[in-house]
């Protein structure tokens, strides 16, 4: 197997450092397209032929160091019986969202076996198309960024819904918040169990919060998982908008953590006491560049971070319109990087 990803997780050196990107398995490869126009979201999710089918494409095309495997952080809240749909040209969309304490209270923290069989199923059948080519990452979401889907029902540029209700009902936020991990704790060991190699958390609205309220409301949930795993399978962390955290993700048992764009590679270093590996952290906007200024910025960027230690990815998810060729010339500077 091509173990460079792996390696670079337990802080091993490499002779060069693993790259792959956030939301690889999406909207701007035609063979995604192609399969999206003929069933909706939750249907690719929920059948093993095809999120197997769409993990695997961009590492045939591009040969990635890592696969992702096709799913989405919003299955946690439906395994929870809470609805949620997957609007074309809107988005995750929950008409009946999470107000008040009752509304927790009735919320179960179902058995992952059973509710995300399909899951494990879609695990088993990308192993086998993988043929230990690639390690495979298994992901969910951070409690709360789950939260912020579940409270607010859609997508936001402020969240101002969850915020207000942890706000002014904390207690019931934190009893969310604890279903939500005990769920995501199940979730991400029967992944293990059925073969991911790595476990990745998605805080992707941990931004949103100030620090103080980040260590109440999105950290300590963070800890519990990671805490839960680590012994199983390395897990990685990217909290985006984070940089004021990278200190205490450090100190969770993460093995690595993720950096957006706003961070420079010596402050990340830094802040995250320089001995943990780090995975990012291109503007996803920078692969509209043409080629040669993207290799450039790859070598820049790996000189950097430092070859070891060091995962190459975007400091988010890959943007639909950028061009394969872009895609191209990011993986390949990568992989073309000599000391
Ligand atoms: O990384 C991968 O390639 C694996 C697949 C993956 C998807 N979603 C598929 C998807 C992963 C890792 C996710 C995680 C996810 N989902 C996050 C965290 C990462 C991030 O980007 O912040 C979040 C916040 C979600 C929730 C979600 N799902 C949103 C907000 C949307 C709509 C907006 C968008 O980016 O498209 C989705 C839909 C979704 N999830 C798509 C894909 C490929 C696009 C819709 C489609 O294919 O029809």
């Amino acid at each position: 197997m091509n173990d460079l990803f792996l390696k670079a997780l337990k802080g091993e050196s490499v002779s060069r450092p693993p790259v792959w990107m956030m939301r690889q398995a999406g909207r701007y490869l035609p063979e995604f397209m192609a399969i999206r126009d003929n069933y909706d979201f939750f249907t690719r999710c929920q059948t093993p032929e095809l999120a197997s089918e769409i993990t695997v494409q961009p590492i045939r095309r591009f040969g990635m160091d890592a696969a992702i495997l096709f799913s989405d952080i919003l299955v946690i809240p439906q395994a929870m019986g809470i609805e949620v749909q997957m609007k074309p040209d809107f988005g995750p969309y929950l008409p009946n969202p999470i107000r008040s304490t009752t509304d927790v209270e009735n919320i179960k923290v179902p058995d992952v076996n059973t509710e995300l069989d399909y899951v494990m199923k879609a695990i088993e059948m990308t192993l086998e198309k993988l043929d230990g080519e690639v390690p495979l990452i298994g992901f969910a979401g951070a409690p709360w960024t789950i939260l912020c889907y579940c409270v607010q029902g859609q997508g936001s540029k402020s969240f101002d819904q969850a915020k207000t209700f942890c706000f002014t009902h904390p207690k019931a936020a934190h009893m969310l918040l604890q279903k939500i991990t005990d769920t995501t704790i199940a979730y991400l060991k029967a992944k293990v169990k059925a073969g991911v190699h790595s476990a990745q958390l998605f805080d992707s609205w941990g931004g949103m919060l100030s620090p103080v309220d980040y260590a109440e409301f999105s950290l300590p949930y963070i800890r519990q998982i990671v805490q839960a795993l680590q012994h199983e399978a390395p897990v990685i962390v990217f909290a985006k908008g984070c940089w004021f955290a990278l200190k205490e993700l450090s100190q969770t048992g993460a093995s690595a953590l993720g950096v957006d764009w706003t961070c420079s590679a010596i402050n990340a270093r830094y802040l995250s006491g320089g001995q943990i590996t780090l995975q990012g952290n291109l503007d996803p906007a920078r692969l509209f560049s043409p080629p040669e200024k993207i290799r450039d910025m790859v070598n820049t960027m790996i000189r950097e971070f430092g070859k070891d230690r060091y995962i190459v990815n975007l400091g988010h998810g890959i943007l639909p319109t950028i061009p394969l060729e872009n895609v191209s010339a990011f993986i390949n500077a990568v992989k073309e990087y000599r000391e």
